[in-house]
């Protein structure tokens, strides 16, 4: 194969979204397909792990199908195979990795293995359409909320990660305890536009401590709750709040968010003295969040890069870092395992 020429099937199926992509050589996409389960996990207001297995099954060939369609190709046109295989849920990881293997072994290409949060960065590397690298990267989403130094597009260590909840599960949670619908982040977001930020000064954990890039979302989230309910209250399925308060809890919690999220990455840059932070993740898509990083960009003088909010959240697209990786030479073997669990640092593709 020329090392220049080559197209490439990315698999995503990481949480509750199965996707699949091929993209070029060049960094073009030729076909994305993504299958959302949103509707299935709704009425639990949240991801099911079990569920979201069983459906990766039921729609891996379904969307690979489609995505070779789209992209006018057929399978022997592959030169390789990309899946995300950490982090993320065991069981739909599994379902992406066995899908990527059979392709592998039976059109014998390379394997190319894709870390999930590194490609939520490399979002950005797709939209910009410019080398975005060394960078900090932050990934806010419903799963994950953590700061790289992204020294290349393959090379990244962890800075910095929530301790507990990530941003996007205090979103589910709080709209949940709201009664807003799922998925929680857009329904906050709606729902704060009417209500008042300074109403509520809710906790904003480690935001003044310059030592740690880490943070924490659940005192926040019991901080909501104790607001509803008082300390230890009810369940609140028996709550009937005011419209206008739920616009105000939706704002103070959001702003509260995004404070430790803009102060974090402005210290995430000091400490690495780079001028360049690029953002990726479901919350990521958050209006609110965009506004103040765009704003601490004017004052800070750093070049900010969002992902495009149609690659925010779960996509296959994003998996194009592998053709960085095929470039590089680094494929994998077909006794290439998944690895659930965030690891602090850039380490081997072992896994389970
Ligand atoms: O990146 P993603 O699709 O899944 C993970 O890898 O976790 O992110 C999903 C998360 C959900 O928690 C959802 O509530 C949140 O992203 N989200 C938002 C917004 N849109 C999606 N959070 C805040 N504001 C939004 N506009
Ligand atoms: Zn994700």
């Amino acid at each position: 194969m020329r090392k220049s020429d080559f197209h490439i099937l990315t698999l995503e199926t990481t949480c509750d979204e199965t996707a699949a992509a091929i993209v070029s050589s060049e960094l073009k996409v030729l076909g994305a397909v993504v299958a959302s389960q949103e509707e299935l996990h709704r009425r639990f207001g949240g991801v099911v792990p079990e569920l979201a297995s069983r459906a990766h099954v039921e729609r891996i060939l379904p969307v690979i199908a489609e995505t070779l369609q789209k992209s006018n190709l057929s399978l022997s046109d592959l030169d390789g195979v990309a899946v995300a295989t950490t982090p993320g849920l065991a069981g739909s990881l599994l379902v992406g990795l066995m899908a990527a293997k059979t392709l592998a072994f039976s059109l014998n290409i390379p394997l190319i293995a894709v870390d999930h949060l590194q490609a939520h960065i490399y979002a950005c590397r797709m939209s910009a359409e410019k080398n975005v690298f060394p960078c900090v990267g932050l990934v806010v989403s419903g799963g994950h909320t953590s700061l790289f130094d992204c020294h290349s597009a393959t090379e990244f260590e962890l800075l910095g990660s929530t301790i507990d909840d990530a941003a996007g599960e205090a979103f589910d949670k709080v709209a949940s305890m709201l009664g807003l619908s799922y998925p929680g982040g857009p329904s906050i977001q709606r729902a704060a536009e009417a209500g008042d930020a300074d109403t509520y000064a809710f906790p904003r954990a480690f935001i003044r401590d310059t030592k740690t890039l880490d943070f924490s979302f659940s005192g926040l989230k019991t901080a909501v709750r104790y607001q509803l309910t008082g300390p230890g209250g009810a369940d609140f399925s028996s709550l009937k709040i005011p419209a206008q308060e739920v616009a105000n809890i939706a704002a103070s919690f959001q702003a509260a968010v995004v404070d430790c999220v803009v102060a974090k990455s402005v210290l995430g840059l000091e400490k690495t003295g780079y001028s360049r932070l690029c953002v990726g993740g479901g919350v990521a898509a958050n209006a609110a969040l965009r506004a103040a990083l765009s704003r601490a960009a004017g004052e800070g003088n750093w070049e900010l890069i969002t992902a495009p909010l149609s690659l925010c959240t779960d996509n296959a697209i994003m998996g194009a870092i592998a053709v960085e990786k095929l470039q590089e030479g680094v494929t994998e073997s077909l006794d290439l395992g998944i690895r659930p669990g965030l690891v602090r640092k850039n380490t081997s593709n072992a896994g389970l």
